[in-house]
Order: C-alpha cells, then sequence, then structure tokens
C-alpha cells in the first residue's frame, strides 16, 4: 500500500518535534515556554527546574510573575508586555530568586514566534555566576596591579627626593657648623643647593604629570592645529641647545607637510624627551636625527641616534615611571626615569602611542605615533 504525502508531513513534523523536545530537554540554558496571551507557563525544561529549584509541577500554568523567582523580578507584568509588543526583551544581568532564597545572576532573552499556528513566548535563561566570578577575579587582579605600581611609584618617588635633600642639608652644615677643610663658603654651597632645588622641583612637576590625578588633566590640554615641521624646528633647537656640549649632531630628516592637532606644550614636552634621550644615551661627536612618515591617517615621528642602546630584556620596561636602565648612572644627578613615561602619556592623551626598537651599544629608535587631522592645504 502506497503512502499518502500527508503522511511523510506527519512523519517530518514528528520528527521535527522529537528533535526538538530532545534538545529543550538536554539544553544547558534554562528554557520557558509562555502563552503570549495570558503569560502562564506552559512548559519548562529540567535545566530550569534543577536551576531554580522548581518541580515542573510548581511550575506550569501559573503565571510568569506567580513564580517566586520571577516575583522579585518587579517589572515581570511589564516585561511580558514588551514581549507581546515588541516581541523581543534582552537583560544582561538579571537576579533571579531560587526556591531556596539563593540569588542567581542571569542573562535573560525572550522572543515571541508561532508554533503550531499559536503564537508563544520563549524565554532563554542563563546562568551566569561561573562567568562574573572569572570577570570578578580578573578585575580584583587588575586593581591589585594598579595599587602595586602605585604603592612602588610612592616608594621610588620618596627615594628620588632623599638624594637631593641630603645634599641640601650637607651643604648647609658646611656652612654653620663646617670647620677647616670642611667649612664651605656660602656662594658655593648656595649655588648647590639652589641646582638641587631645580632638580626637586623639577620631579615635582614631572610627578605632578605622571599621578593618577593627570590624567584627569585630559579635559584641560588645549588643542590647537599644530603645523609639524615648526613644532620639530623648535624640538630642535631646544636640543642643539644640550647636543653641542657631546659634539652630537643634530638633524632632522624629511618631515610630511601636515597638521596635527594637540597641546603644544605637550607635544614639545614629548619630542624634546625623547631628543634629551639620545644625546644623554649617546656618546661624545655621535648623532641624533628626527623624522616622520606618513602611515594611513596617522604620523609616525622617530627619533634615532646610535647611541648606547637598550638590552633586550630592558627595553619592555623603559615606559615605566622611575624605571632607569643603569641605576646608578645619574647622569648629571637628572635622571630620574619618568621622561619616557611621560612621553607615552602625552602620546596616549592626543590618541596616539608610542615604542622602541634598539640594540644595546648599537643605538636606539623611539616611535611616537599620531593621527592626523587634515593636510594644511585644505584650511
Ligand atoms: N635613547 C636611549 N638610549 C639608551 N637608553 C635609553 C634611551 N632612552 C631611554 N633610555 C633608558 O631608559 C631609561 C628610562 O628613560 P626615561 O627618559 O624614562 O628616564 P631617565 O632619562 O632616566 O630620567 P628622566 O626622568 O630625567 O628622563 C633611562 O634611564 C635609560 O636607561
Ligand atoms: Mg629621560
Amino acid at each position: 500500500m502506497s503512502k499518502k504525502p500527508e503522511d511523510n508531513v506527519v512523519k517530518k513534523m514528528t520528527e521535527s518535534e522529537v528533535k526538538y523536545r530532545r534538545l529543550f530537554e538536554s539544553a544547558h540554558d534554562g528554557i520557558l515556554i509562555l502563552d503570549s496571551e495570558t503569560g502562564q507557563i506552559t512548559d519548562a525544561n529540567p535545566y530550569l527546574e534543577n536551576l531554580l529549584g522548581y518541580t515542573n509541577k510548581e511550575l506550569l500554568n501559573k503565571k510568569l510573575w506567580e513564580v517566586g523567582a520571577f516575583k522579585n523580578m518587579k517589572t515581570s507584568r511589564d516585561v511580558f508586555k514588551i514581549i507581546q509588543n515588541k516581541g523581543f526583551v534582552r537583560y544582561e544581568d538579571l537576579p533571579l530568586e531560587a526556591k531556596n532564597g539563593r540569588l542567581i545572576d542571569v542573562e535573560f532573552v525572550s522572543n515571541s514566534y508561532v508554533a503550531g499556528g499559536v503564537l508563544v513566548v520563549q524565554c532563554n535563561i542563563r546562568d551566569i555566576t561561573e562567568h562574573k566570578r572569572v570577570d570578578l577575579i580578573k578585575e580584583t587582579k587588575r586593581l591589585l596591579e594598579e595599587e602595586r605600581i602605585k604603592v612602588k611609584s610612592i616608594a621610588d618617588a620618596i627615594h628620588e627626593f632623599r638624594t637631593p635633600l641630603a645634599i641640601i642639608k650637607g651643604n648647609a652644615d658646611m656652612v654653620l657648623k663646617g670647620r677647616g677643610k670642611n667649612k664651605k663658603s656660602p656662594t658655593s654651597a648656595f649655588k648647590a643647593i639652589d641646582y638641587e632645588i631645580k632638580h626637586l622641583s623639577n620631579i615635582l612637576t614631572d610627578l605632578s604629570l605622571i599621578t593618577s590625578q593627570a590624567w584627569e588633566l585630559k579635559s584641560r590640554i588645549a588643542y590647537e592645529k599644530i603645523n609639524l615641521k615648526s613644532l620639530i624646528a623648535i624640538v630642535v633647537k631646544r636640543g642643539k641647545a644640550l647636543s653641542y656640549k657631546k659634539n652630537i649632531s643634530l638633524t632632522v630628516g624629511k618631515i610630511p607637510n601636515i597638521i596635527i592637532l594637540g597641546d603644544k606644550i605637550y607635544l614639545e614636552k614629548m619630542l624634546l624627551n625623547l631628543v634629551k634621550n639620545s644625546i644623554l644615551y649617546s656618546h661624545q661627536n655621535s648623532h641624533v636625527k628626527i623624522d616622520a612618515k606618513k602611515s594611513g591617517h596617522s604620523i609616525v615621528i622617530n627619533v634615532t641616534d646610535n647611541g648606547i642602546g637598550i638590552s633586550e630584556e630592558d627595553l619592555p620596561h623603559v615606559f615605566e615611571r622611575f624605571y632607569r636602565v643603569d641605576k646608578f648612572h645619574r647622569s648629571g644627578g637628572n635622571s630620574i626615569g619618568l621622561g619616557l613615561a611621560i612621553v607615552k602619556w602625552i602620546a596616549e592623551i592626543h590618541g596616539g602611542e608610542v615604542s622602541a626598537k634598539s640594540v644595546k651599544d648599537g643605538g636606539s629608535v623611539f616611535s611616537v605615533t599620531l593621527p592626523i587631522i587634515k593636510a594644511p592645504q585644505d584650511y
């Protein structure tokens, strides 16, 4: 006897129903089916029963807002209205109360669709407790690391203050209490004290820039259109006052004719810090060069030297506050290890970034990438 086509349809439907039922029963998400008219629960899968601690009987034929778990969701009725009107609702983080009173954080997604000619509402409920726990652990670790860096920075800053203060005290003592060879003339003591005070004041300026409050200065940055060529010309002019002492040639390569948007004072400080480093960490009679090239919508400014270079182990740390490769190299007492942290901060508040390549005893290239605004001819 041949089968009627309707038999096949019935068979296919039964097959897909069985498949759906299997998925429904074995799902690792809670699934709740509601009557779209009344909000009555018409089906709930075993996972949801387990999650909330209710039996199937306790859930079925109750309205969504009559079940303890959803009662606490004080907008349950409103939520249901939204689903009725929009056909969709999603909450990323909702606390549901299990039968035993335990609060479970869930993601709640609800859709309505037609099944067997009837409009039904399906709610998918995902337990996100573990997910949130992992996020919390990550966040706690991040905060602890931030705290550790802050404490270290404060300890380092205190240390940086000790040396100049000791020198000031020593000079004052040599004038006031010194005898014989230890007696110092007030003029030379004042000169030494004056030098150390300037150094202390530089440390304070740099420290105020890198403290977390300084990040709030972001809004006080005076953004203006700056011609890159003119900016670099000023930096080179100031840099030459430092390079001549070591007979280092400071040259400018090709600089594209572009405009950047930023704070002139900060950008000048950023480039000068790089030039200063290149001069400070290079030998007599060597070369330092600044050039720049366009890369998409950005400009990359390079400061290149053939100085003492930085080892592979030290290179990843040089942008950290107070990091100095050679802790004893005091470069005339003025090196505290904040210059590059400030360079990084300035580049970042301008929407840019910094990077460095270096070979020990072979020289370094420090690069700052900044966004370009428009070509000058566009103004
Ligand atoms: N061009 C360079 N060549 C070799 N080493 C460098 C160069 N630039 C930086 N360094 C190394 O990186 C360290 C950190 O540099 P950074 O500018 O942050 O601090 P600093 O120069 O020691 O002090 P300051 O706060 O006065 O700038 C330096 O102490 C130095 O060891
Ligand atoms: Mg420096």
